[in-house]
């Protein structure tokens, strides 16, 4: 196997090379003074496996476009097989046109990854399953319940013992919640919220559906962006008599990260893969960032 790394989250591909006991293979990526992206691959893929990590992280766009590349180059030069590895996939939540006009936008992201010669996909929690049904080529969804859920269970006095409860942020992660909180054997609940289709970073109002009282809490998502759908979901914990709220999602994305924002918030701590890389002076103390690399080289051990 030859395992390449894109330029979005390297240190995340050497875990998984470390954890696969290999080196990365090489390659050289440029970018353009107009931004334009270029390719080239230094080692010989032919009759290779040949796997690329690359999160579609902010920018999307143009990671995608150097993801690209890379198998686009490998079909030329013949490898055996080229598998992308994609942690985190930019346009999951564009999965169905919410309305009238709408684009289902991830549906173009499986036809560019087949297109330019993939011939299969890891993909980490997407936002709903259903995206999976536009990729034509074979897939691999993983999920990060058992990763947190080991975590928790190592450190399962910090989180309130038997006290712990689940909530799931929205209707649309109650089973993402339930799953996790049956692997931990507590109780879950969920928080309704209310978000303007008009708008994409504003949660309007929440609801919750079960008991929070007294409870240390872990709010369990797909990813944190803006931090609304979660911080709207804390407050709502809170002023319900949660002990404490804590926030744990796949894909820590905060696009609109603002270290002091999120330190001086009411949550305890915020728990997030290194499926998104977070730079090193974007930390927080709050944060604590949990590796999915055991995780996904396991599965690529056995992904044919
Ligand atoms: C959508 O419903 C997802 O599961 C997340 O809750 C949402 O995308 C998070 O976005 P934000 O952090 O901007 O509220």
């Amino acid at each position: 196997m030859l395992l390449f790394s894109g330029t979005s989250n390297q240190p995340l591909a050497e875990k998984i090379a470390e954890e696969l006991k290999i080196s990365l293979a090489s390659s050289e990526i440029v970018r353009f003074a107009d931004g334009e992206v270029r390719v080239r691959l230094l080692d010989d893929v032919k009759d290779e496996h040949m796997v690329v990590v690359q999160s579609l992280s902010q920018p999307g766009d143009s990671n995608l476009m150097e993801l690209c590349q890379f198998a686009e180059i490998g079909k030329r030069k013949k490898a055996k097989k080229i598998t992308a590895v994609i942690p985190y996939l930019a346009y999951a939540r564009q999965h169905r046109a919410h309305r009238e006009g709408e684009t289902i936008a991830v549906k173009l992201v499986a036809n560019f990854l087949k297109t330019a010669g993939f011939n299969e996909v890891m993909l980490l929690d997407l936002h709903e399953e259903e995206a999976l049904n536009y990729f034509k080529i074979p897939t691999l969804h993983l999920s990060a319940v058992e990763t947190f859920s080991k975590y928790i269970d190592e450190h399962r006095d910090d989180f309130g013992g038997d006290d712990l409860i689940i909530v799931a942020p929205d209707r649309g992660r109650q089973k993402a919640a339930e799953n996790l909180a049956s692997a931990l054997e507590v109780n879950s609940a969920t928080v309704e919220k209310t978000r303007p289709l008009d708008q994409t970073d504003t949660v309007k109002e929440c609801q919750l559906i079960g008991d929070v009282k007294n409870k240390e809490v872990i709010i369990y998502d797909d990813m944190i962006s803006t931090g609304s759908t979660m911080l709207m979901a804390a407050s709502c914990c809170l002023s319900q008599g949660a002990f404490r709220a804590n926030l744990m999602a796949t894909h820590g994305v905060f696009s609109h990260l603002e270290k002091n924002f999120w330190q001086n918030s009411a949550v305890e701590k915020i728990f997030v893969t290194d499926s998104v890389l977070v730079a090193e002076n974007k930390r927080f103390e709050k944060l604590e960032i949990i590796s999915i690399a055991p995780l996904i080289a396991r599965n690529l051990l056995n992904f044919v």
